[in-house]
């Protein structure tokens, strides 16, 4: 029996609104394709004057917490319109002709909107994963193969901006990933956004300028999405520690932090986590933290050897 499909935007994923979004610190060829895109959207006169469309359909790669999500909401944000974000998991199905159905189902509620919706496809692998042919199971093989044609057709007749999000670009089928006009790969940040981004999320605490560049450089290769956990569970601890009596010195908070906040085993271990508490970034986080760069003693900057090792590692009480 195949499942009823419900008609209403929401049964498709959620809707987020403009005011909702934030907007995320982007490395600089990132920026770049946005900027760029932007100001194309925004020529769309000048542009149909030559009969050209300004392109309306991104495809976003990158691991978990590299921030897909956040960029698409922010450029629906910019854009003035809420942002429906589909989740495949939620009206995909295995039984026969339901997918495809369900896919239809979902461009028409769009189209079918009275103000625009940007649609945002995540996890797109699982929904638009290459076509098969030769396997054991020909019945799935020939139902995911209508379900990628519809989607292909939908894909050619939507009337709206659509970006999709993957980890995975290369399990995308090349038809469906030639209709999505730009790609942008969504690299970890770079030196000057690892900095920013932990500027944000410590605030309303602050860090002297040496202790911002030592955890930037000690988390080379972290996604904001680790880094923004990290000053987080930071933050937390500060908070929750003097209630629940914790052991609130520096390397006692560090130590329960690096614990349970962790990268993914396939990320790649940055330095912070590979080295811990013998990393000099420990050492340079200044502590207490303050609201007020002026309440920090001046800095001295910790002793360490030519690798970032810390030599002179003493723990600072509160
Ligand atoms: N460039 C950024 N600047 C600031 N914060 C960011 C940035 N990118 C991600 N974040 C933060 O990291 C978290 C995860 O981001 P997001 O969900 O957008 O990642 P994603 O790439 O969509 O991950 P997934 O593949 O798991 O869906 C969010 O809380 C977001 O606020
Ligand atoms: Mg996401």
């Amino acid at each position: 029996m195949v499942s009823r499909v419900p008609q209403r935007l929401e049964s498709f994923g959620d809707i987020l609104t403009p005011e909702e979004a934030s907007e995320p610190i982007l490395a600089a060829p990132v920026r770049a394709a946005l900027m760029e895109w932007l100001e194309e959207i925004w020529a769309k006169d000048e542009l149909e004057a030559v009969g050209l469309k300004p392109r309306r359909r991104a495809i976003f790669t990158g691991i978990p917490g590299t921030g897909k999500t956040t960029l698409a909401h922010h450029l629906a944000a910019r854009l003035g319109l809420p942002m429906l974000l589909v989740r495949p998991e939620q009206f995909l199905s295995e039984y026969v002709g339901a997918s495809a159905r369900a896919i239809g189902q979902l461009f028409q509620c769009v189209q079918a909107q009275e103000t625009p919706v940007f649609l945002f496809f995540d996890e797109f692998d699982s929904m638009a994963a290459k076509r098969m042919t030769g396997g054991k199971n020909q019945v799935a093989e020939q139902d995911h193969n209508h379900q990628i044609n519809t989607l292909l057709k939908s894909l050619d007749t939507l009337d709206t901006f659509a970006v999709a999000a993957t980890n995975f670009g290369d399990r995308i089928d090349e038809a469906v990933w030639r209709r999505f006009e730009i790609q942008i790969d969504l690299a970890a940040p770079g030196d000057a956004e690892r900095r920013r981004i932990l500027e944000r999320y410590f605030a309303p605490f602050m860090l002297p300028r040496f202790a911002l560049d030592e955890l930037s450089e000690a988390m080379a290769t972290a996604t904001p999405a680790l880094m923004r956990q990290f000053c987080e569970h930071i933050k937390r601890q500060i908070i929750v520690g003097p209630k629940a009596n914790w052991d609130m010195r520096r390397e006692a908070v560090l130590v329960r932090v690096l614990e349970t906040v962790k990268p993914h085993p396939d990320a790649g271990l940055p330095r912070l986590w590979s080295r811990k508490l013998d990393d000099r970034a420990c050492a340079a986080l200044p502590w207490p933290l303050q609201k007020n760069l002026d309440a920090y003693p001046e800095p001295s900057a910790p002793a360490a050897d030519a690798s970032g090792v810390v030599t002179d590692f003493k723990p600072r009480g509160r």
